[in-house]
């Protein structure tokens, strides 16, 4: 469940200016898009938006963290994509005035900045390169898409570990390391395969040297993951 909040100007944190997305925008702007939108928080684990419902929003994650993902009547889920601060999602329905395309679950308790249809018009109107930005960031979507196409169709669950702990690591203090808001469940959800497949995959790449696997997170160490067995 979510709390709406109008934030009025005394409370306006100035973080926002470090917020990738943000940063491409002065303060002045920044202003106008909070006073356009308005901030959601939810929990962890909270549905933020159903696969095939309607909406016309689109959400700014100011912090958190959500997951994007496709379902099937069995419960099983695909995620397409692992978003956080300075993404945004829900402008396809926006855009097109078509369902949603996808579900959003939170990971961790996140706080968004939501614009209707008609705000993030009046936003285009004052500051038109927003248009610009959020194509931009389509474009990225297709291509990130159009390689995920091409690993599910021509990797083998082996490669398709490999290639999404590579596109999911972030460096940490020079390390690649791949965070803690991930569990094995959802790395499986990501490629297509059973959890414990995952996990026998990880457990070869750890017994090789490639990576290690702590509790929580996944460091790696050789980054010429192998392809395959
Ligand atoms: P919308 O269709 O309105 O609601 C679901 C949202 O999930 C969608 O807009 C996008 O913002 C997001 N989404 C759908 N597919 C992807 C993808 N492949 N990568 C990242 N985000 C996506």
């Amino acid at each position: 469940m979510s709390q709406n909040k109008r934030p009025n100007i005394g409370e306006r944190s100035p973080s926002l200016k470090a917020v990738p997305f943000f940063t491409q925008l002065s303060e002045g702007e920044i202003e106008l898009v909070r006073s356009l939108a308005a901030e959601k928080h939810y929990p962890k684990n909270a549905v933020v938006l159903t696969e095939g419902e309607m909406g016309d929003s689109l959400y700014m994650i100011t912090s958190g963290k959500v997951k994007v993902f496709i379902g099937d009547q069995e419960g099983r889920e695909m995620i397409l994509k692992i978003l956080g601060p300075g993404d945004f999602f829900g402008e396809m329905s926006m855009i097109d005035k078509q369902p949603r395309s996808a579900s959003v679950t939170t990971l961790e308790s996140s706080v968004f900045l939501v614009l209707s249809h008609a705000s993030f018009e009046k936003c285009v109107e004052k500051i038109p390169r927003i248009a610009n930005m959020v194509m931009r960031v389509l474009a990225t979507r297709v291509r990130e898409a159009d390689r995920k196409i091409g690993t599910l169709a021509m990797m083998d669950v082996y490669g398709r570990v490999a290639s999404t702990l590579l596109e999911l690591a972030v460096n940490d203090n020079g390390k690649m390391v791949v965070g803690e808001k991930l569990s094995q469940q959802d790395l499986a959800n990501m490629v297509g395969a059973s959890r414990e497949m995952v996990n026998r995959i990880l457990k070869d790449l750890a017994d090789r040297g490639f990576i290690s696997v702590e509790s929580k997170s996944i460091t790696i160490i050789n980054h010429e993951l192998p392809p395959s067995l």
